[in-house]
C-alpha cells in the first residue's frame, strides 16, 4: 500500500511511521507513505495556500488551486482507489473502516487546516471525507498519523503473531480481554488461575466472557447489533 498525505505543516508528520510496527512496515516494503508539502504547489510568490472566506467571518480557508495542482499532479504518478479528507464533519473514523481501507492500494490523504478547505474542492476530487472523533483539532495531520496507523497494521503481513490485529480490541465487535504478563502475583494481586492452566479451551472461554462481560459494562453500545455464539468466541452481525 501506499499512501501519500498532503498538509501545509509537513513537519508535524516527521515522526510517526519512523518507529516500531509502522517502520517495520515500510521496511519490509509493504506500505510506504510520503508527506508532501502543499506549498510546493502554491501560486505566487508568497506560496500563498489560504485566503479570507467570502462572506466574511473569522479564520482562513485553504484555496482549492494548490489543491488542485498537486492533486492533479499526483494523479499523473498513480491512481487512488480513495482521495480522503481529514475533517471533524466526516465519518466517524472506526476498525470496519480501517479493515476496508487496508484492501486498497493507493490512498491520497489531504489534512484540512484553518477553517477548511474551500468546499469546491470536496465536491471535485474526494471520495471519502475521514473524522477521528468530535473533537476539533488544529489541523487533519495527527488525525491522518492515527488513520494511517489504524490501516497500515492491518495489512497481511505487518503484524506477526505476538502483535496480531485477530485479538484486538473491536476486530470481533468486542472490546478486548483483559491481559497479563509476569509475575503470576503482584504484592496480593493474583492473575486469575485459568490463565496459569495451560488449558487452551478454558483460557478461550474465560477470554471470550471476559470480552463480552468488559464490553456490556464500558460500550454496550457494540453489543446492540450483535448475536454471539456459546462461549465459543464466534460471533454474527444481524
Ligand atoms: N481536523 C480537525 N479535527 C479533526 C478531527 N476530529 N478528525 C479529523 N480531522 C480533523
Amino acid at each position: 500500500m501506499h499512501i501519500d498525505i498532503v498538509t501545509v505543516v509537513p513537519g508535524l508528520l516527521d515522526s510517526p511511521f519512523a518507529h516500531s510496527i509502522l517502520k517495520r512496515a515500510e521496511e519490509k516494503g509493504l506500505a510506504s507513505i510520503r508527506v508532501i508539502n502543499l506549498r510546493d504547489y502554491s501560486v505566487g510568490k508568497q506560496k500563498q495556500v489560504d485566503d479570507y472566506a467570502f462572506g466574511g467571518g473569522a479564520g482562513m480557508v485553504m484555496m482549492i488551486e494548490p489543491i488542485a495542482r498537486c492533486i492533479e499532479a499526483l494523479q499523473q504518478e498513480r491512481t487512488y482507489d480513495e482521495i480522503i479528507y481529514m475533517t471533524p464533519d466526516g465519518a466517524t473514523f472506526d476498525q470496519s473502516m480501517a479493515n476496508a481501507l487496508s484492501l486498497q492500494q493507493n490512498l491520497l490523504i489531504l489534512c484540512g487546516h484553518y477553517k477548511g478547505v474551500d468546499e469546491r474542492v470536496r465536491k471535485r476530487y474526494i471520495t471519502k471525507e475521514i473524522s477521528i472523533g468530535d473533537f476539533v483539532l488544529s489541523g487533519g495531520e495527527l488525525a491522518a498519523a492515527v488513520v494511517a496507523d489504524a490501516v497500515i497494521r492491518l495489512i497481511p503481513g505487518v503484524l506477526n503473531d505476538e502483535t496480531s490485529a485477530l485479538t484486538d480490541s473491536f476486530q470481533d465487535g468486542l472490546l478486548a480481554p483483559p491481559v497479563y504478563t509476569r509475575p503470576a502475583e503482584f504484592e496480593g494481586m493474583k492473575v486469575p488461575d485459568v490463565l496459569l492452566s495451560g488449558h487452551e479451551a478454558k483460557i478461550n472461554e474465560w477470554r471470550f466472557e471476559a470480552s463480552v462481560r468488559r464490553t456490556q459494562e464500558r460500550r454496550p453500545d457494540l453489543l446492540r447489533n450483535q448475536e454471539f455464539g456459546e462461549s465459543d468466541g464466534t460471533s454474527n452481525k444481524k
